[in-house]
């Protein structure tokens, strides 16, 4: 019998880390937290509007392209074909890690991810600009990292760039010019519109500089759809880091207000040339309130002096942009959904030291929405904006929990705050993150109530 017909490709051994919300759940912290444990930490979707912040020995790393798994030597960091990568962002992100003495050779790119170029951030710019333009409301409050136009383009098919283009000029030049003119011609309306100039959009300098990146980035990049699978037949094992969460889904989110990829862990397999199978353990990550950077609705948002003070105490700034982030209270209908559709195995709760000091602590378990109740989420935007919360009310607990280590030191009403999400959401919280250090995290092996 053929050997390689018979090999049991991809059982089971991967696991995945991802937000159940809009994005800042804490993920980097737990990814770091899990790399050691896996073979390669690997990146599906997105680029560089992910932000994610990793507290390692009193020093703040932040990386938006480079998977958290870096900072564990002896993992492979990958990025994978679902990216799309802006060169000039993750050399900067190599060279500032090199500067502090982290290893970066451990870092492969994938050939086929598609590259975001100037003039992807030049069309993100207008499009957002067209969008706010007269007071409208439609703006989605993209990062700005040219994002949506490099997915337009992938999908598109006539000029995509691809990472192993930059290392092939005469493909290069030619996607680079036809691009070009696609981007001139896409966009002079909307200048006329807003009464700017066009930005040059000139081939010529933008190939110059891709040929230059691709140089740099040569021996890291290989076909990472071959290297994974191969992993997984040796027996090895990944772990997946989703970017930006699972309300942000181009398909599950809260469209149009979310990103260009699938978010959810439903991009991993796309995104990474995994089969399904491979994945055995999704951990839901769940930040212990709401937040959300950029527009679209929030149901749980609370723009009043309980808002500011979740703001501080969790220091809701964005890590790409340093815009505040909106906060509110924890949306648990958001949470079942995301969980559901993520397949989510263990909920990884996050900064719960957050809600201390406060007397009582709201979670949404149902909306009102035209006139009726639904505990079902309502995963469009649109329609998600004329909802209102309902609130169940749970008691407040006092003292700081920065310092608990086990589930039995929590204060009694912290310990029900998490056991109800848990009831809620129906999957057992496995983790409670209680300060932003590595070791502020409370491991908890079958759910703080099983
Ligand atoms: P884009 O991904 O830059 O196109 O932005 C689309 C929307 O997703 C905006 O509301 C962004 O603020 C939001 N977004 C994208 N990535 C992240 C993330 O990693 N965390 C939080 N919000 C994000």
């Amino acid at each position: 019998m053929n050997q390689d017909l018979n090999r049991d490709h991809g059982v089971g051994v991967c696991s995945a880390v991802v937000g159940l919300q809009w994005g800042d759940e804490g993920k980097g912290k737990l990814v770091d937290r899990m790399a050691s444990e896996h073979d390669a930490v690997v990146r599906y979707n997105g680029g560089a509007n992910a932000g994610h912040s990793v507290v390692v020995g009193g020093e703040r790393y932040a990386l938006h392209l480079i998977p958290s798994g870096i900072l564990s030597s002896q993992v492979k960091a990958v990025i994978g074909n679902g990216v799309v990568v802006d060169p000039e962002v993750l050399l900067r992100e190599i060279e500032g890690l090199r500067a502090r003495g982290v290893d970066t050779s451990n870092l492969i790119v994938s050939d086929r991810a598609h590259v975001v170029l100037q003039y992807h951030k030049d069309e993100d710019n207008l499009r957002e600009a067209l969008l706010t333009a007269g007071g409208g409301s439609g703006a989605i409050g993209t990062t700005k990292r040219g994002i949506g136009p490099a997915y337009a383009d992938k999908v598109q098919r006539s000029a995509g760039v691809r990472v192993g283009d930059l290392l092939r000029p005469e493909i290069l030049r030619e996607k680079i010019e036809r691009a070009c003119t696609y981007k001139r011609a896409a966009t002079a309306e909307i200048c006329r519109e807003l009464g700017v100039e066009s930005p040059a959009f000139d081939p010529g300098p933008v190939f110059e500089r891709a040929v230059v990146l691709g140089r740099e980035l040569e021996p890291m990049i290989d076909d990472t759809v071959y290297l994974l699978n191969g992993m997984i037949g040796e027996g090895k094992s990944l772990l997946f880091e989703g970017a930006n969460a699972t309300l942000l889904d181009v398909d599950h989110g809260t469209y149009p207000f979310v990103t260009s990829s699938n978010s959810s862990a439903l991009g991993i397999h796309a995104g990474s040339g995994v089969p399904a199978r491979a994945l055995s353990r999704v951990v839901g990550v769940l930040k212990a309130y709401s937040s959300r950077v950029g527009s679209g609705p929030m149901p749980t948002e609370l723009g009043d002096a309980t808002g500011e003070r979740i703001r501080e105490r969790g220091r809701e700034y964005g890590t790409t942009t340093g815009r505040p982030r909106r906060v509110g209270w924890l949306d648990l209908v958001a949470a079942r959904y995301a969980a559901m559709i993520n397949g989510t195995t263990e909920l990884a709760v996050t900064l719960l030291d957050v809600l201390a000091g406060f007397d009582e602590l709201k979670v949404c378990i149902a909306y009102e929405l035209d006139g009726g109740r639904t505990e079902r989420f309502i995963p469009d935007g649109h329609v998600l904006a004329g909802a209102r919360p309902i609130y169940e009310t749970l008691s407040g607990f006092g003292d700081e929990i920065s310092d608990c280590r086990g589930v039995d030191e929590l204060p009694g009403a912290a310990r029900a705050y998490v056991e109800r999400i848990e009831a809620f959401v129906g999957v057992p919280v496995c983790s409670i993150g209680v300060g932003p250090e590595r070791s502020q995290t409370i491991e908890t092996s079958a759910g703080v109530v099983g």
